[in-house]
């Protein structure tokens, strides 16, 4: 096969799309007389001929027009898996058609080859689930329009480069279920549109950088099973919009800071595994809205905040091997929103309530300082 196979067949489909338009311009829509802008038809098609990927037929072009059929469309979207692997195109602002998204999930092995930073128009990228390998290149720092970079479930390896900080549109980056080393780069902390953020099992360790400070757009936050170390920083207290943060499994020790009182959106906080320290409850006490929160193994020494009860959407509660003193409140019992209460291994004391939600079926009150039998469920 000829590997020059690109630009004699882009030449026809642009000469072709132009005559069409001259003789049946007022059939078509603009658009369609516009051409991918050569550097990039030149990037996608050496990107997709090292993968030994193609585009879907009729779905749009690899070796002719990049820039066409539902890559056009913009009732077509980048993330549905019928068009995998996909581009989305922008032909409205210019002269030409920009390639400003890239899907491909679960078709390709091997490393990102170098030519895919050239598309510097791209605004998301999503190549979860293939399987990278090699390391990721200090270039991705080129594609300043990024907005959605997603680059999880795949065998990357090497330590991130300290130009993804120069992503400053990014609203979110997946890094998730890889193989990098090293640790964060402080410079992470300059993307601060940054909403969404996936480092969950990274192979990433080290300390949160102070320059996360920044970063009080966050929203959802997975950094489980990372070697993350030091303490947890009082700044994210500062985080105000998070809804989601997990940090369970890693090596962090001191306690969870009570600036956490100021995180009253949460409806989702995992944090397990903290050594060397002591926490207490209380900063809990205005997170109503949670539906999950597992505190376990923490060395927390307090009681379970009285307001419990009035956590109304709460449907798991985890604070198992920590040092939790007092009353487990009735109130917790009569949730009907909860279904799993694990408190074991702690130094609760009585009562054990004389009434349980129907909702609540899993129980572990085990080793505590309780005494008596839980009551039957109600008819
Ligand atoms: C990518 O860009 C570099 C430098 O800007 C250029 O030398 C190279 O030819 C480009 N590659 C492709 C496939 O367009
Ligand atoms: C693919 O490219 C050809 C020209 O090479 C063009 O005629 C056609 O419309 C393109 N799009 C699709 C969806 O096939
Ligand atoms: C992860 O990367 C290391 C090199 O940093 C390599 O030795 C190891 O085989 C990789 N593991 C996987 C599962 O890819
Ligand atoms: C990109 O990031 C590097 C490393 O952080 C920095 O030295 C460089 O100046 C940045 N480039 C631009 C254009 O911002
Ligand atoms: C939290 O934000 C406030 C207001 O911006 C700032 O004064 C304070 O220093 C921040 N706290 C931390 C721990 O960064
Ligand atoms: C657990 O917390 C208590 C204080 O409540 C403290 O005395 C003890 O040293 C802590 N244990 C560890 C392992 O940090």
């Amino acid at each position: 096969m000829g590997g020059s196979s690109f630009s004699s067949p882009l030449m026809q489909a642009s000469s072709i799309a132009t005559a069409v338009t001259v003789f049946f311009g007022f059939f078509l829509d603009g658009a369609e007389s516009l051409t991918t802008h050569p550097s990039e038809a030149r990037a996608i098609n050496s990107v997709f001929k090292k993968w030994g990927i193609s585009a879907k037929p009729n779905i749009w072009n690899i070796s002719g027009e990049p820039c066409s059929g539902e890559a056009i469309n913009n009732a077509a979207s980048l993330l549905d898996r019928k068009y995998n692997p996909f581009i989305k195109c922008d032909c409205s602002n210019d002269e030409t058609c920009h390639i400003t998204g890239l899907m491909v999930n679960e078709l390709v092995v091997g490393e990102i080859p170098e030519e895919l930073w050239n598309l510097t128009y791209l605004s998301h990228l999503n190549l979860n689930y293939n399987h990278l390998t090699g390391s990721l290149s200090p270039a991705v720092g080129n594609l300043t329009r990024m907005k959605y970079l997603v680059l999880g479930f795949n065998a990357l390896s090497g330590e991130l480069p300290k130009e993804l900080g120069n992503l400053t549109e990014l609203l979110s980056l997946g890094l998730g279920k890889t193989n990098f080393s090293g640790s964060i780069p402080s410079e992470l902390g300059n993307l601060v549109k940054l909403k969404k953020l996936h480092i969950d099992s990274s192979g990433l360790s080290g300390q949160i950088p102070p320059t996360f400070a920044n970063l009080i757009n966050l929203e959802r936050v997975w950094a489980s099973d990372v070697e993350l170390t030091g303490k947890i920083p009082d700044f994210i207290g500062n985080w105000s919009k998070l809804t989601l943060l997990k940090l369970q499994g890693n090596s962090f020790e001191g306690k969870i800071p009570s600036s956490f009182s100021n995180l009253k959106s949460l409806t989702d906080l995992r944090i397990s595994e903290i050594s060397d320290g002591s926490s207490l409850l209380a900063f809990i006490r205005n997170m109503k809205f949670l539906i999950v929160l597992v505190l376990r193994n923490n060395n927390i020494s307090d009681s379970i905040p009285s307001n419990i009860g009035e956590f109304q959407k709460l449907t798991r509660l985890d604070l198992s091997f920590n040092s939790i003193t007092g009353q487990i409140p009735e109130s917790l019992f009569n949730l009907s929103s909860l279904s799993s209460l694990f408190l074991g291994n702690n130094k609760l004391s009585r009562p054990i309530p004389t009434q349980i939600s129907q909702s609540l079926l899993n129980i572990d009150l085990s080793y505590n300082n309780l005494s008596g039998r839980l009551p039957s469920w109600p008819n």
